[in-house]
């Protein structure tokens, strides 16, 4: 497990650049027919330099899309950059990519989490769709392209994500996209934020069957 745990944090490391002369890494996202219309660019630690735009887009599309705190709350470039650099960038089991298309576009962002080393399975994390219009069914491409990646460099056997259980568009994205619902979890009233948060899971044998040939 801990073999596991280092590989991790050394691909995640990698690509958020946190050596001070690592590349700048980029995930290629293809269509249906295998043509790439865009490109997954990790957010690095160097992010306020190689992409100043990034707090502020980032704060924009949340500020737009409150329903992903579970609570109402409003956020500014400057606490977003300080969820950037702790609740990303610092941390050993998270890595946040914004999703760009091949005409140069910020489409929105997707990343993955909470990695359960024993198991080799981790969360989708962060799946926002920033720009509303145009570039249909990027975030499709874009969620499998990060499976790919997952499957291949990360050796992960599980995918798994939580969703609140009241975002029927958020589960209907995932289903059509290979996960299905593993369980509904019903909070508890002593819980200070009480959501009913649905778990699902990737079918791994048919996204594989699909994807992979
Ligand atoms: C969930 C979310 C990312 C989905 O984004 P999206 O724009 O619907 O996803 P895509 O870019 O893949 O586009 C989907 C479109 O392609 C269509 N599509 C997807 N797969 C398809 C397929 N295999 N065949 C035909 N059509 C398909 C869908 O029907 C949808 O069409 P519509 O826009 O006319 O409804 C977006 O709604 C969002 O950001 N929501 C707010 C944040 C959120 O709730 N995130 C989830 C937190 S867990």
């Amino acid at each position: 497990m801990r073999e596991y745990r280092s590989l991790i944090k050394t691909h995640l490391d990698k690509f958020k650049s946190m050596g001070r002369f690592d590349y700048l890494k980029l995930i290629p996202i293809y269509n249906n027919q295998k043509e790439m219309v865009g490109y997954l660019r990790p957010v690095t630690k160097d992010y306020r330099t190689s992409m100043p735009e990034c707090a502020g887009l980032v704060a924009k599309w949340h500020n737009e899309h409150p329903e992903i705190f579970g609570h109402p709350m409003t956020v500014t470039e400057q606490t977003t950059q300080e969820w950037l650099d702790t609740s990303i960038i610092e941390r050993d089991d998270r890595i946040l990519f914004i999703i760009v298309a091949i005409d140069g576009a910020k489409i929105g962002h997707i990343g993955l989490s909470s990695f359960r080393y024993d198991q080799r399975c981790c969360e989708v994390d962060s799946v926002l769709r920033g720009e509303q219009s145009g570039h249909k069914r990027m975030m499709g491409f874009a969620l499998n392209s990060l499976i790919d990646w997952g499957i291949k460099y990360l050796k992960l056997e599980d995918i798994e994500l939580k969703v609140t259980s009241d975002n029927k568009q958020a589960i209907d994205f995932y289903r059509i996209n290979h996960f299905y619902i593993l369980k509904a979890h019903k909070p508890h009233e002593h819980e200070t934020s009480p959501k009913s948060y649905t778990v699902m899971k990737l079918h791994m044998h048919r996204w594989k069957k699909e994807n992979i040939s």
